[in-house]
């Protein structure tokens, strides 16, 4: 077979992703833990899946749950310790999968020594690993606004400036222009490379070079922007992201992949592209925003299927051959896809496989987060007390100091919030839905005696073997991997149907997003039925129905 695209590990690998927090709970104290994952490394290997993404394991006091950093260098008490992490990965490989760590080097938290030290004094040697600014009568040095709600900026008395956080006033940004820090950060990766590890997912990657002067936004019409075009995609971004790759990604057959928001295909070629050496593939996010206007995501508005397609199609067509794709539909920052995008009552199984066919049949690599092989729902916490990520709680305290109405703010978290996502794995029908023998730190989702591991293998309509014949499916064709991607019929708001074509094979694959029949005109006589997520072939489309044919 002659493939144009050059065949590597990572692009024909399936990932699973972990929130470790929530995965399992091995000792009882409600919070899952790296002993907990390892005892599930037989469930994960058995779903066929290639790679492990760990969100952040490592020391943090845990303000945005993992994502600020304390010490890159050892384990978060709660989760264990570095034998602990050396044993999962011992057992991860040994189990033929691969492991890649969240690597989130945009800021720290404000427990970690470069921050302590920076913060001390305006002469301490590492007074500039960060973003230190004066402010200007009293307000702070620009009009940024960081992403979980206030200002980006901080003041610290002790120094008399303000510092940069894009994310919570306990995430300090650290200064990538200042060459120390990016040599540290080198060292952080190389401490991880060297212990084995098969690569990285990057945090916010292309948030670390701000543009020189940190101008303000100020917008005429006196709304507030968030000035995301000032730490976005900067000036320097491509410098780093080569530097990183050159002194470090290059000496190593690790793969990497870049949480990007804001931007097109032809910016993400630029960091993709082979010939660039800077990253393998990256998360972008056009398509998360479907339903929601650009800078607010509490703003719902109803799934459009055409856009979503639209989307998708040049991503798929404008990558092929010059960079890789990542595919995904949920993560730990993004509510649950069967209830976002499919239906989470009566086709919950049905919708639920048809999400997975169409990521196992588009070009590039595959992600899917714990629970989205049984088909987990949006949590429907309905309370605020029950919720727990500083995102909510930020913008909660904002509603009710605007005057808002709090039920209809309520009724957004439990569409869009990552909540949504970070309830407990459901394993079982036992207490706490078998994550956990105590109350865990966040409540189960309401769905957990119904949806939960142990259902879905007894089920004769599992999820989970469906998912596997998927896995199986991919890698016995190379083409629904590698090959060329273009839509059918992209005015239909209920149907995504698609060809992959490589050499002389063909394949089509035919997704209902609705609950309605749908006629099926479109099927050449000798199209071939791959798998279906009912049990029969009929000649129309039932509600959320999902086929891959081979046509040649
Ligand atoms: C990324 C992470 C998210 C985190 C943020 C700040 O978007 O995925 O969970 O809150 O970065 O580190
Ligand atoms: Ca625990």
């Amino acid at each position: 077979m002659n493939i144009e695209i050059e065949r590597k590990w990572w692009k024909e690998s399936v990932v699973y992703q972990i929130y470790p927090r929530s995965f399992y709970d091995s000792n009882g104290d409600g919070i899952g833990d790296l002993r907990g994952i390892i005892e599930k490394i037989d469930y994960i290997a058995s779903l066929g899946v290639d790679v492990i993404w760990l969100n952040p394991v490592y020391k943090s006091p845990n303000d945005d749950n993992g994502y600020d950093i304390s010490d890159y260098r050892d384990i978060m008490d709660e989760f264990g310790t570095m034998a602990d992490w050396v044993e999962l990965l011992d057992r991860v490989h040994q189990a033929g999968m691969k492991l890649i760590m969240d690597l989130v080097v945009n800021h720290t938290s404000d427990e970690h020594e470069w921050f302590i030290e920076s913060r001390s004094s305006l002469d301490n040697e590492y007074r500039d690993y960060y973003i230190w600014r004066d402010g200007i009568d009293g307000n702070p040095p620009n009009d940024w606004l960081a992403h979980f709600s206030g200002s980006a900026w901080e003041f610290d008395e002790k120094t008399g400036q303000y510092f940069l956080h894009l994310f919570t006033r306990r995430q300090p940004d650290l200064n990538w222009e200042n060459e120390k820090v990016r040599a540290g950060v080198h060292d952080i990766m190389k401490f991880w490379l060297e212990k084995g590890i098969d690569g990285f997912r990057i945090d916010t990657i292309n948030m670390f070079s701000k543009v020189p002067g940190l101008p303000p936004v100020e917008a005429a019409d006196g709304k507030l922007r968030w000035g995301g075009e000032f730490f976005m995609n900067g000036p320097r971004i491509h410098e780093f992201i080569h530097e990183m790759n050159e002194k470090v990604l290059a000496g190593y057959d690790v793969m990497t992949v870049g949480e990007c928001p804001d931007v097109t295909p032809e910016m993400a070629i630029d960091y993709v592209g082979p010939e660039r050496k800077e990253l393998n593939m990256l998360f972008q996010f056009e398509h998360m925003s479907v339903d929601h206007p650009h800078e607010d995501k509490w703003d719902i508005r109803p799934f459009d299927l055409v856009r979503f397609k639209e989307i998708i199609s040049k991503w798929q067509i404008e990558l092929h051959g010059r960079g890789w794709n990542s595919n995904y539909l949920m993560n730990h920052d993004q509510p649950r896809s069967v209830s976002r995008f499919g239906d989470d009552g009566k086709y919950r199984v049905e919708s639920a496989k048809m999400l997975l066919t169409f990521l196992m049949t588009l070009e590039g690599t595959t992600y899917i987060y714990q629970g989205e092989e049984i088909g987990m729902i949006n949590s429907g916490l309905d309370r605020i007390e029950d919720y727990r990520d500083v995102e909510v709680l930020n913008h909660y305290k904002e509603a009710v100091r605007g005057g808002k109405d709090l039920e209809e703010v309520i009724e957004s978290y439990m569409k869009m919030s990552r909540d949504n996502s970070r309830t407990p794995m459901q394993w079982s029908k036992e207490p706490n839905a078998g994550f956990s023998t105590v109350e865990p730190w966040i409540k189960p989702g309401v769905s957990w005696r119904e949806i939960n591991v142990e259902n879905d293998l007894e089920s004769p309509d599992s999820i989970i073997k469906f998912f596997r014949q998927l896995v199986k499916i991919r890698k016995e064709n190379l083409t629904l991997i590698y090959g060329e991607f273009e839509q059918l019929m992209p005015d239909d708001q209920d149907l995504f149907i698609y060809r992959r074509f490589m050499d002389d094979e063909v394949y089509l694959s035919i997704l209902n997003f609705s609950a309605d029949n749908h006629d099926l005109t479109i099927l050449p006589d000798h199209a071939q039925l791959l798998l279906g997520n009912y049990n029969d072939e009929t000649e129309w489309l039932r509600p959320y129905e999902a086929r891959i044919y081979r046509i040649r």
